[in-house]
């Protein structure tokens, strides 16, 4: 592994091994274990969108390795006024031992990688946001004891999020379903990896026939980073697309509830669905951290 894109490029086994050394670090932090893997490293982050978990899960994940993080505004830096990715790829590569960037375009991301010659994982583009589901496979598997043969549902928005949770799920062994209104559905490239998978993958604009026997309910903003001014008519196109209590009757048994995070309680998800799983939202929250520090470990140490 050079870089961490996007999921459709890993295999099922670096997602397992990374997951693996994810839950040997969390060991490390919860017995007090030094574990400086990355001593003298440094992580340049570049934020072109706001973000609270994943800047500070890097940064103190970098300084609990032993190395350093750098946050880079995107206002203040010479990319946000247009300087060629190409560029700060070359430019950045000379100071930095790897560089973490959440932007708009995964073309950008993937020109850092192509440009630059140090290590390149991507914080989160309107693509994918890999990080996040490693995290959320690593509470799942905490949660129930394994990933193979679970059913997880996403409901809402064919966002990011469900971009890449159905290219995760579905690596792992997971069945998965989604229910996404029409003209909001994920992207035809994820769609066209997931039809690999046959009846283990399910999209349909029924939240209900989603949710049916789900083990893990997933859901996320109905408009993301970036989409601001489509929210009055994207809260009319996800009416019914939330997380409640009705909905969760029809799942399995102690069936699980995430969310990446920030939640908007009453559009998504019920504020009574999201504290009664608070728990299992929270570790994934945390989980971020651990899952993290395991990217950076593999690509860097
Ligand atoms: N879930 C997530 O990526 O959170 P932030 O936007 O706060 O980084
Ligand atoms: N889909 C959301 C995820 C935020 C972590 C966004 O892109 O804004």
């Amino acid at each position: 592994m050079k870089h961490f894109l996007k999921l459709l490029d890993c295999t099922t086994e670096e997602i397992i091994e990374l997951l693996d050394l994810a839950d040997q670090l969390k060991k490390y932090v919860k017995e007090g274990k030094e574990h400086h893997f990355l001593k003298g490293k440094t992580l340049g982050m570049i934020f072109e969108k706001s973000s609270t978990r994943t800047r500070v899960s890097f940064e103190t994940g970098m300084y609990q390795l032993g190395g350093h993080a750098l946050f880079i505004s995107s206002k203040d830096a010479q990319i946000g006024r247009g300087e060629p990715t190409q560029d700060t790829a070359r430019v950045l590569s000379r100071y930095l031992d790897g560089i973490m960037i959440r932007t708009f375009e995964q073309e950008e991301v993937e020109t850092l990688a192509n440009f630059g010659s140090i290590p390149i994982i991507n914080g989160l583009t309107d693509f994918c946001h890999p990080c996040q589901i490693m995290a959320d496979l690593q509470t799942i598997r905490e949660h129930k004891g394994k990933l193979d043969g679970l059913r997880m549902c996403y409901i809402g928005d064919g966002n990011n999020m469900a971009n890449s949770l159905i290219v995760g799920g579905l690596k792992v062994g997971m069945t998965v379903s989604v229910a996404c209104p029409e003209g909001y559905r994920p992207d035809s490239k994820v769609l066209d990896f997931a039809k690999e998978y046959g009846d283990k993958f399910l999209l349909t604009d029924d939240p209900k026939v989603a949710a049916k026997n789900a083990d893990v309910m997933i859901t996320d903003v109905w408009a993301s980073m970036g989409q601001e001014e489509e929210q009055a008519i994207r809260a009319k196109a996800f009416d019914g697309y939330q997380i409640n209590d009705e909905l969760m009757t029809l799942t399995n048994d102690g069936c699980m509830v995430q969310h990446c995070l920030p939640a908007h309680r009453g559009e998504e998800i019920t504020a009574e669905v999201f504290e009664a799983h608070a728990d299992e939202i929270f570790d994934e929250a945390e989980n971020r951290l651990h899952a993290q520090k395991a990217i950076l470990v593999k690509l860097m140490g």
